[in-house]
Parts: structure tokens; C-alpha cells; sequence
């Protein structure tokens, strides 16, 4: 047990190492030798990528980040009834702010103890630590900068009953198939008396999905084009970021948002660290993310196929977004 001390404490411990640029390499390495080059999305969020993510969520077509604020300020206070949690366990926190709405109803409920961070992003997670532990008083906070696909062994033990929230949507950026199967590999860090508290984008008109993608400010293309520069940074690599562009489509038969750049001339890149050279052909594209979009019935064959259940789905009055709470079947 972690008892809450007054002024609280803070630390933040990270597993990303040599490791996990030879990950970076191997996903490059993979993605750029297939028959459709592909570019893998946990390498968007550099301190620049996680820069402009936070941008994204204040966008006007941007629906997702306010609804599900707003879900959560009318349910938050039920969802910490519910459950009797004493600690978050936040994955993919980034800069964590729908988050205060959870600690909040857990400090009013009196049983806010301990909030963990998990993140591949090292700038948020340190930021979010200091900034929580500042504004939380008593509150102890345990960063981890990690790969929340690699690196749940290393969680702390529960503190007490303990809620895991994923939040915007980010499930929706694994296929179908490690959808599910990540799924499946939470069930340790949520435990017999813990929960998830997942946030889903819902299935909906496709041209308020793809407005959500392609935004008038260009904030999205800019994000999606990032990718490119960290490729170019970590392994030595001499894409021209400039004759790329950013596309975003919804796929209507997966109901997913496909994010790809499209090389705008005929385009040879050398990769140093992999030592690979690769042909670009004129409007050759290359996928970057996908985007996931739920249906209930999607939503709980998910749940099913990871050994959960839905305890309840709570969505805004448009039925743009949902955030669920399940739980170990
Ligand atoms: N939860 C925040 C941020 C969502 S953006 C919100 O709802 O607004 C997705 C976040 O997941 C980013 O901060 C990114 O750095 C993080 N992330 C993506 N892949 C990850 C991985 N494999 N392991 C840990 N964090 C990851
Ligand atoms: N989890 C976010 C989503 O699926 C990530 C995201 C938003 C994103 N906009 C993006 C990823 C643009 C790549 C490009 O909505």
C-alpha cells in the first residue's frame, strides 16, 4: 500500500532504452520494405508530435477531445461511485487534461491516493508528474515513460481498487486484430477489482469523421508530416518532408479513418541507420494510421474477445463518442 502522504511525492522512471530504437528501426525497417509502405504511429509523439497532438484537440472539427470531456464531467462523480477508486493508472496520458475531471471526483470522493501516467512521450509524462503533484496535494504520482505495449510488467502493484483509463480514441489506432488482442493484455495491469474506462470514437456521418482529419488550419497535415522528420532525426534518414502530403480518408466498409502521405513527384529516400534506399513512385502513398470508429456491438465483441465486460457505456447526446467502463469477466 502507498499511503498518501501530505505533500505528496513524485517520481517518474523510464523503460524506454537502446531497445526501443532498434523497435523504431525494426518498424521502418518493416513498414517501408512492404508492397504498401506503411509508417508505424507510435513514433508520431516526439516532444514536437505531442506539441501538436495537443493542437488537434482544440481544433473547431475536432469533436472528440471536448465530447469526451463532457461525458466525463457528467459521469465522473458515478463512474468513482462505481468503482470506489483509489488511483488512475492512465495510458497513453499524454498532456493528461480530460484527466483532471476524474481526479477531481476521486479528491471530492475522498479517495484519491495515487495517479500513474503511462506514456512513450517522456516530455508529457514528466510534465503531467510535476504539474499533478503540485495541484493535488497529498497526491502520489508515479510517471512511467513506456511503451504501453511492451512495458505493463513494470506497473506498480494496486494501491486499491484502481481504474485504467485509455482515452481518446487511441484504441481505435490498433487494427482490429491487436485491438483485441491488447486488449486482452490489460487484464493484469486492471486486475480482479479494478476497471477500464475506455474512450471510443462512435461510427457516424463520414464527413464529420473526415472534417475531424482534415482540418481548415492544416494542424492534422502538419502532425501527420511530423512523422516523416522523426524518421529523418533518429535514423538518419532524408525524406523531403515538402514533397509530401497529408490524406485522410474514411474507409466505409472497415469504419475506419485511414491517415496516409502521398509523395507528390517520384522520390528516392536513403534510410542510414538501416542502410535502405526506397523508391517513391509520382502520387505513390504510404499509410501512417488508422483510426478506429465503434458501434456498441463492435465495441462489446472487443470487450468479449479480451475476456471483459461492459458495465456501462456512457455517450454525449449526439452519439459522437463514448467512454465505457468494463471490467475482468
Ligand atoms: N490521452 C490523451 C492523449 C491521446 S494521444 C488524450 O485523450 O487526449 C495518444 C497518446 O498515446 C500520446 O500521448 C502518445 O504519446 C501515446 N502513445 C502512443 N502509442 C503509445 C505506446 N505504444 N505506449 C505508450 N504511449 C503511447
Ligand atoms: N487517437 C487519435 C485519433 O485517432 C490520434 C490522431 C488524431 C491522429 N488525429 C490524428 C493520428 C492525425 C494521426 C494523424 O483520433
Amino acid at each position: 500500500m502507498t499511503e498518501p502522504t501530505l505533500q505528496g511525492t513524485v517520481e517518474v522512471r523510464s523503460h524506454l532504452g537502446p531497445d526501443d530504437e532498434r523497435t523504431l528501426a525494426d518498424d521502418v525497417l518493416d513498414g517501408l520494405t512492404r508492397p504498401l509502405k506503411e509508417l508505424p504511429p507510435k513514433h508520431f509523439y516526439d516532444a514536437r508530435g505531442s506539441e501538436l497532438f495537443d493542437a488537434i484537440c482544440e481544433l473547431p472539427e475536432y469533436y472528440q477531445t471536448r465530447t469526451e470531456r463532457l461525458i466525463l464531467q457528467a459521469r465522473a462523480e458515478e463512474i468513482v461511485q462505481r468503482t470506489g477508486t483509489v488511483e488512475l493508472v492512465e495510458l497513453g496520458s499524454g498532456s493528461a487534461t480530460k484527466t483532471r475531471v476524474l481526479l477531481d471526483a476521486m479528491a471530492a470522493a475522498g479517495t484519491l491516493a495515487r495517479y500513474v501516467p503511462v506514456d512513450v512521450s517522456a516530455t508529457t509524462v514528466h510534465a503531467v508528474a510535476e504539474l499533478f503533484a503540485d495541484e493535488y496535494p497529498g497526491l502520489s504520482v508515479i510517471g512511467l515513460v513506456a511503451d504501453f505495449e511492451r512495458h505493463l510488467k513494470h506497473l506498480p502493484a494496486p494501491a486499491g481498487p484502481r481504474l485504467v483509463p485509455f482515452l481518446g480514441g487511441t484504441i481505435g489506432n490498433f487494427p482490429p486484430g491487436s485491438r483485441r488482442r491488447f486488449l486482452r493484455s490489460l487484464r493484469d495491469a486492471i486486475g480482479p477489482h479494478g476497471h477500464l474506462l475506455l474512450g471510443t470514437d462512435l461510427v457516424k456521418d463520414p464527413r464529420v469523421v473526415e472534417a475531424a482529419y482534415n482540418d481548415s488550419a492544416g494542424v492534422t497535415a502538419q502532425f501527420n508530416l511530423n512523422v516523416l522528420h522523426v524518421v529523418n532525426r533518429e535514423l538518419g534518414a532524408n525524406f523531403d518532408v515538402s514533397a509530401f502530403e497529408h490524406v485522410a480518408f474514411f474507409d466505409r466498409e472497415r469504419e475506419w479513418i485511414e491517415m496516409r502521405l502521398r509523395a507528390s513527384e517520384p522520390q528516392h529516400v536513403r534510410v542510414e541507420a538501416l542502410d535502405l534506399e526506397v523508391a517513391f513512385a509520382a502520387r505513390e502513398e504510404m499509410r501512417t494510421e488508422i483510426s478506429a470508429k465503434f458501434t456498441p456491438q463492435r465495441l462489446r465483441g472487443d470487450l468479449a474477445a479480451a475476456g471483459m465486460e461492459l458495465v456501462e457505456m456512457f455517450t454525449d447526446p449526439d452519439g459522437l463518442f463514448a467512454v465505457s467502463l468494463a471490467r475482468i469477466a
